[in-house]
């Protein structure tokens, strides 16, 4: 079952629009106004809402009602209101805007459901359980620990580092912190130890100090807070948090339903920085990240946290699919995307925590996933379903069985010719009775790409948490056992012939066909608009056993998704800042990235996962903190870390040991991606660029720091069309340390591609020689721009210009005779001469296939005015301002220099 929650209503299941869905839907006549702090009213705390009374004021001609006040002028100063009257949302933002002191007018995004599975069914009725019985898990053998040992963080453990004196602040559904698992109970000196609810269960606007949440929708905050700190407890399974010495702050900014809206997590984010959180953990996102660069103030609020040195830790969204065909990058959520957050991917736990055994009629042994054994002491009958998404199938069953209490109604999930899915089980509401026991078999799936490979990603097991099927419990066995199953059941003659007999309560855990890759749903990176590598950083996230709300639910459970990798890099993070306690967020991260380890592609064993999809790799928080090299950056995009440098970096590296080290330096390509899959090529492929060092091996001495220039030469032949990303890793080995730092590059190929053409009696005429135009007949360019950028322009020059484009539409060589305008060219442009301007864009400009149609001479000069050139020689010269480039300097930018255009007369 995998988790993410989402405030976006779009729950994604195809990426192949994703860049064209625009951020979630908004509340109703909801905003957020940004308030100039009030300058005449003195400044003193007792007036920290002189803003909001001085608003209140102001707008009294506008009828609503108060939602949340902001109040701290670090964090962000406002107030968020819903009108109530008959004004329309078009008359109310112009009114709002014009409101002396408002700075800017925000609309409430909605957050939505969490996106997969959609598990909005099984919340009805919203479970809430007051009295908890005690917990009363099994013993066994498992592996229970193997996520811990995946990270390093066990070692840390034994060696008493388990995050003391670190505040972490959870934005997410409120907690259960009556678990024992969980310090069972809430306020100063206990694990969570402070936090406040923004919403209420039924997603109300609320404001109380109490994050208690005992509803199945508020799992999710609870099985989060397991992951950061969890304790081993009698009577709960053997098994702990990361950093289970590092205080939990709670902020519930999500109902049982697992929705909130924009104003909502704001508040929280406020109350977590007047509570000096060290961390935020925020396993939630808005849906896909902006296509169009709109700034929403929570974008300026999670720089903000950053800035004061609060570390904003955020789950990518678990939107890619399983598919190796699909177009999964750039498919990560935001808030993740913000360049200062550090955004999680997750990988797979290398061991299914829990398993259990059953033995059937025929004495064959039948091993099942489930977080509890079944209690049936006398044997259970088994009901096979022909399809268990059918929901007669379900109807007819409910009909027959005699014995619901001692049935187990079975069903086989993504079989080849059905396809239903475990958690997509058929409806049984029409029913008067409903299961007891449910159990879904696996039917085998094979790799595509490597069909020798089965079951490489789609998990051996999986187990809905207790709760999702309501109070049925579900129990889920292998493809091996299914076939054993299914067939023994058919010999032994079927239902009330064939029994399942459950002696042991004892577990045990199963390794993982994908145990350590990247999980195949886990979003992939980089940002649109500026190739900020994301993400940063990946954790175990697949098949995560943590605490869960109490009573029928269970206490614990077994869940997936980017949203539990996030709170396991919070409690990284908290390891290493509570052993640096003056390190800044930068050099944790970098502590983090640069000693993670990188995953091979779970659809390709051959090829290491694309950065974009792991970011520095698995995490080892063990090595973050007794590495004795320091290393910077700890990611970065080639493209940003100079202007005028494309292609190069510089790394430094600290030798922070007591002797001399070498450092050998050498490039592993990762796995090459881009946005336009032609005919179904797989997703990563092995096209890799190669890297020229200064040098290629660099002796430091103790406490000596030294710095390496390297260029990343890209792989030949890639279309920047596409969208292209293709990535690697430095690898910098010494003899006891082998660390590496991600990267990625977009193409270096030229990021316009632009043609002019005249229409010559009808005839469409392309030439890179010499234009002749009447102008009034009409001509034509198309002037696409490749990638993205946010300037693009097109400039009118002297033909004879001097002007060095980096990209010619003629040949250099080729003599004519020119024929000056009539006219002194009278502007500049990069300090050239010109006569004026086609047309100027600024903003995010995506990809597009930018055109200039025309049939006059007319140009914008410098001052503003347009004028005609009339006849003579002129060239465009197209510019696109390349990502990181500073506008007006020539170098930062992609240019084209055209052909003549010569004007003449008929
Ligand atoms: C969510 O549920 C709806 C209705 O049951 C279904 O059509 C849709 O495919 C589901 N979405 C995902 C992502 O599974
Ligand atoms: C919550 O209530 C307190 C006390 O009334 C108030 O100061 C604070 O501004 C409120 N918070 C929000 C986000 O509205
Ligand atoms: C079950 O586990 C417990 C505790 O580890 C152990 O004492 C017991 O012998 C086990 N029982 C079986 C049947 O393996
Ligand atoms: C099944 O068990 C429940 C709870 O123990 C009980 O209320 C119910 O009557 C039982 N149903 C049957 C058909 O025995
Ligand atoms: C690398 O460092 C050199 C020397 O300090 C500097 O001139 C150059 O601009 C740097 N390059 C990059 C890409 O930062
Ligand atoms: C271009 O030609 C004009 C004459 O029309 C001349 O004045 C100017 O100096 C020439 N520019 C260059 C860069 O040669
Ligand atoms: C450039 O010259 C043209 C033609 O004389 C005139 O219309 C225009 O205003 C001038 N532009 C500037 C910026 O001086
Ligand atoms: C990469 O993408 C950016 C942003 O669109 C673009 O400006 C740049 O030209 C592309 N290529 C390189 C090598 O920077």
């Amino acid at each position: 079952m995998l988790f993410f929650l989402c405030f976006s209503s779009l729950l994604s299941s195809s990426f192949v629009s994703n860049a064209l869905r625009s951020t979630s839907t908004a509340l109703d006549k909801a905003y957020i106004i940004q308030l100039a702090p009030e300058t005449e009213v003195s400044g003193s705390l007792s007036r920290r809402d002189a803003h909001i009374t001085t608003f209140h004021k102001r707008a009294a001609s506008i009828e609503y009602d108060v939602r949340y006040e902001f109040k701290n002028p670090d964090v962000f100063l406002g107030v968020s209101i819903q009108a109530t009257g008959t004004a329309s949302d078009e008359e109310l933002l112009p009114q709002l805007k014009a409101i002396p002191g408002v700075e800017s007018v925000s609309r409430v995004y909605s957050f939505g459901i969490p996106i997969l599975p959609n598990i909005s069914a099984p919340m009805e009725p919203m479970l809430s359980y007051p009295d908890p019985p005690p917990l009363n898990a099994s013993a066994g053998a498992g592996k229970l620990g193997s996520s811990l040992q995946m990270g390093g963080v066990d070692k840390l453990h034994a060696l008493g580092i388990k995050g003391k004196g670190i505040k972490i602040g959870v934005v997410d559904t409120g907690v259960d912190y009556r678990h024992p698992a969980l310090g069972g109970g809430f306020g100063p000196g206990r694990k969570i130890a402070g936090g406040a609810s923004f919403i209420t269960d039924d997603g109300q606007v609320a404001n109380s100090t109490d994050p208690l949440t005992t509803c199945y929708g508020g799992g999710h905050g609870t099985h989060v807070a397991g992951i950061l700190g969890m304790d081993s407890v009698p009577g709960g399974f053997d098994i702990v948090g990361v950093a289970p010495e590092a205080t939990i702050y709670m902020y519930k900014a999500l109902d049982c339903a697992g929705r909130s809206v924009g104003d909502t997590v704001i508040s929280a984010l406020s109350q977590a920085y007047e509570d000096k959180v060290d961390i935020v953990s925020m396993s939630i996102g808005t849906g896909p990240q902006s296509y169009s660069g709109a700034v929403d103030p929570l974008a300026d609020i999670i720089k903000k946290f950053t800035d004061a040195g609060i570390a904003v830790i955020i789950a990518m969204a678990n939107d890619a699919t399983g598919s190796p065909y699909a177009i999964n990058l750039y498919s990560e959520e935001w808030p993740s995307t913000e360049t200062t957050a550090i955004g999680v991917g997750a990988v797979s736990n290398t061991d299914f925590p829990l398993i259990y055994s059953a033995e059937d009629s025929t004495g064959a042994i039948i091993q099942y996933a489930s977080v509890y054994p079944l209690n049936v002491p006398d044997g259970a009958d088994v009901y096979l379903l022909d399809n268990g998404c059918d929901n007669n199938d379900w109807t007819v069953a409910l009909s027959i069985i005699k014995d619901i209490n001692n049935t187990i109604i079975a069903f086989g999930a993504n079989l080849a010719d059905q396809g239903c899915k475990a958690i997509r089980a058929g409806s049984w509401a029409g029913s008067p009775i409903t299961p007891v026991y449910i159990m879904a078999y696996n039917a085998p799936t094979t790799n595509p790409v490597n069909p020798a490979q089965e079951d490489p990603y789609l998990s051996a097991y999986d187990t809905p948490s207790q709760g999702f099927f309501g109070t049925a419990q579900f129990i889920n066995i292998n493809s091996v056992d299914g076939a054993k199953f299914t067939s023994n059941y058919a010999s032994s003659g079927g239902y009330l012939k064939y029994k399942l007999n459950f002696k042991s309560s004892n577990f045990t855990s199963a390794l993982q066909p994908s145990g350590g890759l990247m999980d195949y749903y886990s979003d992939f990176g980089p940002t649109w608009h500026d190739y900020t590598l994301k993400p940063q950083i990946s954790a175990p996230g697949g098949h995560v056993l943590s605490t869960w709300p109490l009573g029928p639910l269970g206490g614990y459970a077994i869940l997936s998704g980017t949203s539990m990798a996030t709170p396991y890099i919070s409690g990284c993070f908290a390891l290493v800042k509570s052993q640096f306690p003056e390190a800044t967020i930068e050099e944790v991260k970098n502590r983090l990235q640069v000693t993670a380890k990188p995953t091979l592609w779970v659809f390709d064993s051959s090829i290491l996962a694309a950065t974009p999809q792991q970011g520095a790799g698995l995490v080892n928080a063990y090595d973050a903190i007794f590495s004795t090299s320091v290393i910077s950056p700890g990611q970065f995009t080639v493209t940003d870390i100079s202007h005028t440098e494309y292609g190069t970096a510089n790394i430094t590296i600290e030798n922070t040991s007591k002797s001399s080290k070498t450092y050998s330096l050498s490039h592993q390509g990762a796995g090459y991606m881009d946005y336009n899959l032609d005919h179904q090529e797989e997703n990563q492929r092995a096209i890799y660029g190669t890297a020229d060092f200064s040098q290629s091996s660099i002796t430091i001495s103790a406490g000596q720091q030294s710095s390496v220039h390297l260029s990343i030469i890209p792989p030949s032949g890639i279309d920047p069309s596409k969208l292209p990303v293709f990535s690697g890793y430095i690898n910098i080995v010494s003899d006891d340390e082998d660390l590496q730092i991600p990267y990625i590059q977009n193409s270096t190929s030229s990021a316009i591609f632009p043609r002019i053409w005249s229409y010559n009696q009808s005839v469409l005429t392309v030439d890179t020689g010499i234009l002749d135009f009447v102008a009034e007949n009409g001509f034509g360019s198309s002037l696409p721009t490749l990638q993205w950028t946010r300037e693009f322009r097109v400039d009118v020059l002297p033909a004879n210009t001097t002007i060095q484009a980096n990209n010619y539409g003629f040949d250099k060589d080729a003599e004519y005779t020119y024929r000056p305008s009539a006219f002194t060219p009278n502007s500049t442009i990069f300090d050239h001469e010109c006569f004026g301007t086609l047309t100027v864009l600024l903003g995010y400009i995506e990809p597009s296939g930018n055109g200039i149609f025309r049939s006059d001479t007319i140009v914008t000069g410098s001052d503003g005015g347009n004028w005609a050139v009339g006849n003579g020689d002129y060239r465009w010269l197209v510019s696109a301002l390349r990502w990181g480039g500073v506008s007006g300097v020539l170098g930062d930018y992609d240019t084209w220099l055209g052909p003549v255009v010569r004007f003449v007369s008929e």
